[in-house]
C-alpha cells in the first residue's frame, strides 16, 4: 500500500537524518522537527491521505501513523538531549575551573589607630573609676567659650577660631565644653566627679603635616574635695607610663589656659632615647604631650559648684599627637585619608 510505504520511508529517512546530525546543531534539529512533525509537516500531509483509504484500511494505517509519530517524537527528544549534553560539555571545556586552586581570602578590617588609642586610654581610666562621657561636636558658643572662661572679646579666642553654624552655634574647638556640661549635672552628694570625654574637635586651620582642621582630643576632669595638683601629676604620670613605658617621667611647665589656674604644659621623658636627646624629642629629652591645670574657680562657680569646698584638675590630650609620637607618623593627614596601606599597619 502506497501510503504505508511513504510512512515507512518518512520514518527511515528522518531517523537517518537524525543519526547524521552533528551534536551541536540545535537549530537544524528544530527545522527538521517542524518539517516532519509540524502542523504543516510531512506527517500531517500523509495523514490527509487517510481520507482516500477504504474503511477497513483506515484504522490500520491510522495506527501506523500514530506509531511513526511516537517513534519520531522520541527520536527528536533523544537528539535534543544529545545536543544539550554536548553544549554543557563544551561549556565545561571552555571554562577552565581549577578546583585545586586556593580559595580567595576574605580580607578582615581593623579598628582605626585613633579608635585603638582612644579605647586604650578609656580602659586605663575606667580601671581608675572614671566615667566616659560623650560630648557634642556641634556645640554652643556658650559652652565652648563662655563657660570655659572665654567671654566674647577674650583674646585667647583667636587661637581657636572655628566653623560657625550661626552666631551662637559652632563646631567645638576642644573637648573642654564637656567639663561644663558634666559639672552642671553632677550630684556631688554622691561623690567626686571623675570623667574623661574623647571626641572630635575642629579649628580653622590650614591643613599641613602637623595641622588639621579636625582632630581628636580626650578631655579629663576630676572635681571633688581636696583634689590637688599632686593628684593631677600622679594621674598624668600614670597615663604617660601606660602609654609610653614604665620608665617614663613627666615634667610640668607653667602655661596658660583661661579655664585652669594654674595651667601647665606636660612633657614626658623621651621614650626613644630615655632623655639623652634624639630626633624624636628634638635633642631636649622631653616631649610635650598635653595641656592641663587646676580647674579655674570661675568654671566651678558657673556650674553652681562651691569653689571653696570643691577643687579639681583637668587635662586635654591630642589623640593624633599620641599616635604620631608612638608610631613615628609624621603627617597628620595620614589619619584621615583612608589609605588601606596606612590603616593596615595597626592591626
Ligand atoms: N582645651 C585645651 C586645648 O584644647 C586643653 C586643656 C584641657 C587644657 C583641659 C587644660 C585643661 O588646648
Amino acid at each position: 500500500m502506497e501510503l504505508q510505504e511513504r510512512l515507512e520511508d518518512l520514518k527511515n529517512s528522518t531517523q537517518a537524518k537524525l543519526a547524521k546530525m552533528r551534536g551541536d546543531n540545535a537549530k537544524e534539529l528544530q527545522e527538521l522537527r517542524v518539517q516532519v512533525l509540524g502542523k504543516k509537516g510531512s506527517l500531517t500531509e500523509l495523514l490527509q491521505g487517510l481520507k482516500e483509504l477504504s474503511a477497513e484500511a483506515r484504522p490500520i494505517v491510522g495506527k501506523q501513523v500514530n506509531e511513526v509519530r511516537d517513534v519520531l517524537t522520541k527520536a527528536f527528544e533523544e537528539q535534543a538531549k544529545i545536543i544539550e549534553a554536548a553544549k554543557i560539555q563544551a561549556q565545561l571545556e571552555s571554562e577552565s575551573l581549577d578546583v585545586t586552586l586556593p580559595g580567595r581570602q576574605i580580607k578582615l578590617g581593623s579598628r582605626h589607630i585613633l579608635s585603638q588609642i582612644s579605647e586604650e586610654i578609656e580602659d586605663i581610666f575606667l580601671g581608675m573609676g572614671y566615667q566616659i562621657v560623650d560630648g557634642l561636636e556641634v556645640e554652643e558658643d556658650y559652652y565652648n567659650f563662655e563657660r570655659m572662661n572665654l567671654p566674647k572679646d577674650h583674646p585667647a579666642r583667636d587661637m581657636q577660631d572655628t566653623f560657625y553654624i550661626s552666631q551662637d552655634i559652632l563646631l567645638r574647638t576642644h573637648t573642654s565644653p564637656v567639663q561644663a556640661r558634666t559639672l552642671d549635672s553632677h550630684d556631688f552628694s554622691e561623690g567626686p566627679l571623675k570623667m574623661i570625654s574623647p571626641g572630635r574637635v575642629f579649628r580653622r586651620d590650614t591643613d599641613d603635616a602637623t595641622h588639621s582642621h579636625q582632630f581628636h582630643q580626650i578631655e579629663g576632669l576630676v572635681v571633688g574635695e581636696q583634689i590637688s595638683m599632686g593628684d593631677l601629676k600622679g594621674t598624668l604620670e600614670l597615663i604617660s607610663q601606660k602609654m609610653f613605658g614604665q620608665d617614663r617621667r613627666i615634667r610640668l611647665r607653667p602655661s596658660y589656659f583661661p579655664f585652669t589656674e594654674p595651667s601647665v604644659e606636660v612633657d614626658v621623658s623621651c621614650f626613644k632615647c630615655g632623655g639623652e636627646g634624639c630626633n624624636v624629642c628634638k635633642k631636649t629629652g622631653w616631649i610635650e604631650i598635653l595641656g592641663a591645670g587646676m580647674v579655674h574657680p570661675s568654671v566651678l562657680e558657673m556650674s553652681g559648684v562651691d569653689a571653696e569646698k570643691y577643687s579639681g584638675f583637668a587635662f586635654g590630650l591630642g589623640q593624633e599627637r599620641i599616635a604620631m609620637l608612638r608610631y613615628g607618623i609624621n603627617d597628620i593627614r595620614d589619619f584621615y585619608q583612608g589609605d588601606i596601606r596606612f590603616i593596615q599597619q595597626f592591626k
